[in-house]
Order: C-alpha cells, then sequence, then structure tokens
C-alpha cells in the first residue's frame, strides 16, 4: 500500500537528507515536508528533488494548531516522521520558552491532529519522533547511554525533547497511538547550519576568524554523519518495533580540542596551508552553562536487532563535509547574512 509520509522539520539540517532519501526511494509513496522554515529552515537543501511528483512541500508552522488539524483531515496522512525543533541548546539558554513551545505544544498538536484521524483504526500507522541522546543529561568520563538510561536532561532544549519524548510515548500508552522514539548523538554533514561545532568552525577557519572554544575543550561528544541518521531512521520505520525506543550513535567519540585540531589538520591539507597553521586561531571562551561533559551511544540494540552500523569513517565523513562546505560557499553566505550576524555578535560578545 502506498503510503502517505508527513515528514516535520524537513527543510532542516537532518530532516532534509530524510526527506530526500525518502522521496528517492519510495517513489510509490507520497512525501509531505512540512516545515514553517524558521532561520534554520532552507529550502535551498532541497533544490534537486522539489520537482519530484511524489513530493509536496507544505509551509505551516506545528504551532498552529487548527491548521495541523485541517492538513491531517485533508492529507490524510498515514506515517509521521517527526524531526521539527529548535535544536540549538545555545539559543535554548537565551530564549527558553520559544523551546517549550515548538518541541512540547508543536509535538502536541502533532499527537492529537494524528490521534483525531487514526483513533478508528491504527493500522499501518506510525508516529515516528526524532529525539536526541541530550534527554538522558550527563555521562562521566565511562559508561554509555541505553534505551534504558533513565533521563536527566540538563539544558532548556535537552528538557523539552524529554518532555516531547515523555508525552509521545504517554499518548501510546494511554490512547494506543502507534509510535517509535529514536535517540541519536551528535550529527554533522553536509547543509548543517553553522551555529553547530562543526560548521561554525568550518566557516570560521576558512573566513580566519577565531575558534571560540568553551571552558578546557575536554567535553565529549559522539559523532554521526548525518547520512547514516537518515537510514537509521529509514531502518528503524520499516523494520522497528512499535512502542520501541532505539539508541543511534557513531560509535566515535571525540573530546572537543582533539576534533578541532582534526578539522583543522584536514582543512589546512585541502588548501594548502602550512600544517596546523589554523591552530592559532583557537580562542578558549567562557564555558557554557550547564554543559554535558560527555555524550556516548551504545548503539547495539539497533545493531543486533536490524543490523544498522555507521557506513563512513569519521575522517572519511569529516572530509566530505568539508568538501561539501567549500564547494558550496554561496549557501553560506546566504545562511550567514542577516539575522546570522546578529546572533553571532550577541552569542560570542
Ligand atoms: P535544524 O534546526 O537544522 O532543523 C529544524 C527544522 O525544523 C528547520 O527546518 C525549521 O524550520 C523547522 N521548524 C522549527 N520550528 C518549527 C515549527 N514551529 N513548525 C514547523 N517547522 C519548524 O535541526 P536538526 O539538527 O536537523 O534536527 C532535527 C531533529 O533531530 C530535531 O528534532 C533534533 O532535536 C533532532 N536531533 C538532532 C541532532 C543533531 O545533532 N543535529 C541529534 C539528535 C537529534
Ligand atoms: P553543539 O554543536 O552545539 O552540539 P551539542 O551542544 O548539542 O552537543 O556543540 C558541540 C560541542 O562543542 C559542545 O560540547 C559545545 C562545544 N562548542 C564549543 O566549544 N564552541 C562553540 O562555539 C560551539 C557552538 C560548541
Amino acid at each position: 500500500m502506498a503510503r502517505k509520509i508527513l515528514i516535520t522539520g524537513g527543510a532542516g539540517f537532518i530532516g532534509s537528507h530524510v526527506v530526500r532519501l525518502f522521496v528517492k526511494k519510495y517513489s510509490n509513496d507520497h512525501i509531505y515536508n512540512l516545515d514553517t522554515l524558521t532561520y534554520a529552515g532552507n529550502l535551498e537543501n532541497l533544490k534537486d528533488i522539489e520537482n519530484e511528483n511524489n513530493y509536496t512541500f507544505i509551509k505551516e508552522d506545528i504551532n498552529h494548531t487548527d491548521n495541523i488539524s485541517e492538513l491531517f483531515n485533508k492529507y490524510k496522512f498515514d506515517t509521521v516522521i517527526h524531526l521539527a525543533a529548535e535544536s540549538h541548546v545555545d539559543r535554548s539558554i537565551a530564549d527558553p520558552i520559544s523551546f517549550v513551545r515548538t518541541n512540547v505544544m508543536g509535538t502536541m498538536n502533532l499527537l492529537n491532529a494524528a490521534l483525531e484521524t487514526w483513533r478508528e483504526d491504527f493500522s499501518d500507522k506510525m508516529f515516528y519522533h526524532i529525539s536526541t541522546d541530550e534527554v538522558y543529561g550527563t555521562l562521566g568520563e565511562t559508561g554509555l547511554f541505553t534505551e534504558t538510561t533513565s533521563y536527566d536532561p540538563n539544558s532548556p532544549y535537552s528538557a523539552s525533547k524529554a518532555s516531547s519524548d515523555h508525552f509521545v510515548r504517554a499518548y501510546g500508552e494511554t490512547y494506543g497511538l502507534p509510535f517509535i522514539i529514536s535517540n541519536c548523538s551528535n550529527n554533522y554533514g553536509p547543509n548543517q547550519f553553522p551555529e553547530k561545532l562543526i560548521p561554525l568552525f568550518i566557516n570560521n577557519i576558512l573566513n580566519k576568524k577565531s575558534l571560540p572554544v568553551y571552558g578546557d575543550g575536554n567535553y565529549t561528544r559522539d559523532w554521526l554523519y548525518v547520512i547514516d541518521h537518515a537510514l537509521a531512521i529509514d531502518l528503524i520505520l520499516n523494520d522497528g518495533k512499535v512502542k520501541e525506543t532505539y539508541n543511534i550513535g557513531g560509535f566515535n567519540e571525540w573530546k572537543n580540542i582533539d576534533l578541532i585540531k582534526l578539522l583543522i589538520k584536514q582543512i589546512d591539507e585541502k588548501l594548502n596551508h602550512t600544517p596546523g597553521e589554523s591552530e592559532k586561531l583557537i580562542t578558549y571562551v567562557k564555558d557554557r552553562p550547564g554543559h554535558d561533559l560527555r555524550y556516548a551511544i551504545d548503539a547495539s540494540k539497533i545493531n543486533s536487532e536490524l543490523g544498522w552500523k555507521p557506513t563512513v569513517t569519521f575522517e572519511e565523513g569529516l572530509s566530505k563535509t568539508i568538501d561539501w562546505y567549500l564547494n558550496n560557499k554561496e549557501w553560506m553566505n546566504r545562511v550567514t547574512s542577516g539575522a546570522y550576524q546578529e546572533y553571532y555578535e550577541e552569542q560570542y560578545k
């Protein structure tokens, strides 16, 4: 049976890779990309597939309760892959309420609309909620997050994502709404907005601007190439078990400062700079409040149950990512004009 798949946040970083994968792979299904196009949403990310017959873009805000219900009535979506969110920790520290609005209330609007449309017959329906490993809080020097690790969020961003995860699960238990949740580690790759560590630092190295390292730089993240996340989402949607959670990670932990030195090494090589030349741009700045020390995922469940593992090494993925930014300077120029300048000055003043 052909599916009517609603992907929210499909003009953003991860969403655009998921939309492209589904539009290309499932020509018999119809893919609806619903996105309100905040500063992080960019239809340029989807230029190559925008005219495909099985693709429709809907400009809408998940906070508009009535409009979201009308869209469910009109299109009769049977599958939701929910990525739309405010996604940047630093912005959540400056403006927590907008994270509650979109990540919690926006998710509630989608849950209510799905429930109203599907409650007579839940067969062949799925609400797939995309979440983050940050809901588990922070690890010390050892250990890994598993699917049964208790939620312990520390930032307004992770608290809002944790809250939305709880509501999705509660709608499953209370009303029988079929759902799956996956919690993924830090993504990197093409089309990521340059407020997150890797694209911000690529852009700053290319422009010879300082590289603001928070605190002592000894914070650890587990990095995954965005296309490997999109492939995991496809696999989980098709083969995952209803009401289950899957952790997705890169088996790839890096201390920020080591990652930054690798990034500098690769860029300096590609640009024929003297080795290590850009290291002089490293500037230690005031730490992020509530900064989580370490994230690392135990991805053995998705590996053993669904056969998923990352397809690219970090060195390959990072090299492809740098090449994409070097070949798409216009994309970077457009997204860093206007409001971005104000954000940057406020964040790094
Ligand atoms: P992003 O900020 O790049 O994109 C978010 C998209 O959602 C944008 O296109 C934006 O326009 C849209 N959006 C925001 N508010 C909206 C609203 N009210 N109505 C409709 N659309 C709205 O984010 P991303 O990095 O692609 O993350 C996507 C999802 O994956 C998020 O739910 C995030 O929590 C989760 N996630 C991200 C990472 C990561 O490393 N980036 C890791 C794990 C999980
Ligand atoms: P980020 O990309 O914001 O992802 P998250 O906070 O969701 O993990 O940050 C990744 C790491 O890099 C995190 O430890 C904070 C650090 N960081 C800096 O040191 N400087 C920066 O300018 C940014 C944006 C992040």
